[in-house]
């Protein structure tokens, strides 16, 4: 096991307070919060944001990238997008300095992980406390915000079958209620309710007059997403079966980026967050 490290003087720290330090050669994040301190590493489990330069909310921190929460006490994941939690550390005052010793386990609790145990009772104490995120964007169609049974629906149509997407006439509305059977890897929630889909529009088709060119709108949870080329797949696949449509574009768009505010209630729903 690792040595406690002399980091800090303890009256360095406000208190409220944080600040980064290392040790043994990792990035720590330290935090003085009601008198005492805490420490995990400063890396957002997401996709490697700096926690310490996020808003620290009584014993929450956000990741100042795409808002993800942790518990500064546990290194526990409190919200989404970050799926597990971060490493917190072993920290004690002696001789008015801060000593911080390496821990190597990672905090297991994550938002997913209690939607995928029980979906009916996955409220943990932290997540229960959260407060609840802000509706759509509101860029985003009102269609977008429909509840968990149309998400089942969606995902059971038959995009072939005589009452399926693919013979309903083409339009917007039906485009996202299509690409609604397409669900993120990791989360097991649709694209739609997540956010991800930023438009979509049509032009005639070059090839067959009678036929669409569909273009969509697409974004990640993070620039780094290992599960965006599936994403893309999928998404061809699932608007790329209807009868008028000619071809398939998705087009990756960054700005503005994707937040969790942009998940309708049926994922938060979904996820665990309330
Ligand atoms: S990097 Fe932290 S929430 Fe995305």
């Amino acid at each position: 096991m690792a040595d406690f490290v002399r980091v800090a003087e303890a009256t360095e720290l406000t208190d409220p307070g944080k600040t980064l330090i290392e040790v043994d050669g990792d990035l720590v994040a330290l935090f003085r919060v009601n008198g005492q301190f805490y420490a995990i590493d400063d890396v957002c489990t997401h996709d490697g944001g700096p926690l310490v330069e996020g808003e620290l909310i009584d014993y929450k921190i956000a990741c100042p990238r795409h808002g993800a929460k942790f518990d500064i006490r546990t290194g526990a994941a409190l919200t989404m997008p970050a799926l597990r939690g971060t490493r917190s550390h072993d920290v004690k005052i002696e001789e008015g300095g801060v000593w911080v010793r390496l821990r190597s386990g990672y905090a297991t609790d994550g938002p997913s992980a209690h939607a995928a145990a029980a979906p009916a009772t996955h409220a943990s104490d932290a997540l229960a406390s959260e407060p609840s995120l802000p509706g759509i964007a509101s860029g985003q169609p009102s269609h977008a915000s429909s509840g968990t049974a149309d998400v089942a629906e969606a995902t059971a149509q038959s995009p072939s079958g005589p009452s399926g997407p693919s013979s309903q006439r083409l339009s917007e509305e039906l485009i996202y209620e299509m690409l609604k059977a397409v669900k993120d890897p990791e989360l097991f929630v649709n694209i739609v309710d997540l956010g991800l889909i930023y438009g979509v529009t049509f032009a005639p088709a070059a090839d067959a007059a009678d036929k669409q060119h569909v273009a969509i709108d697409m974004t990640m949870t993070s620039p780094a997403c290992p599960a965006g080329p599936q994403l893309i797949a999928d998404t061809k696949r699932a608007v790329g079966g209807h009868g008028d449509v000619s071809a398939v574009e998705v087009r990756i768009v960054m700005d503005p980026p994707w937040t969790p505010d942009r998940m309708t209630d049926a994922a938060r729903d979904q996820l665990g967050i309330f």
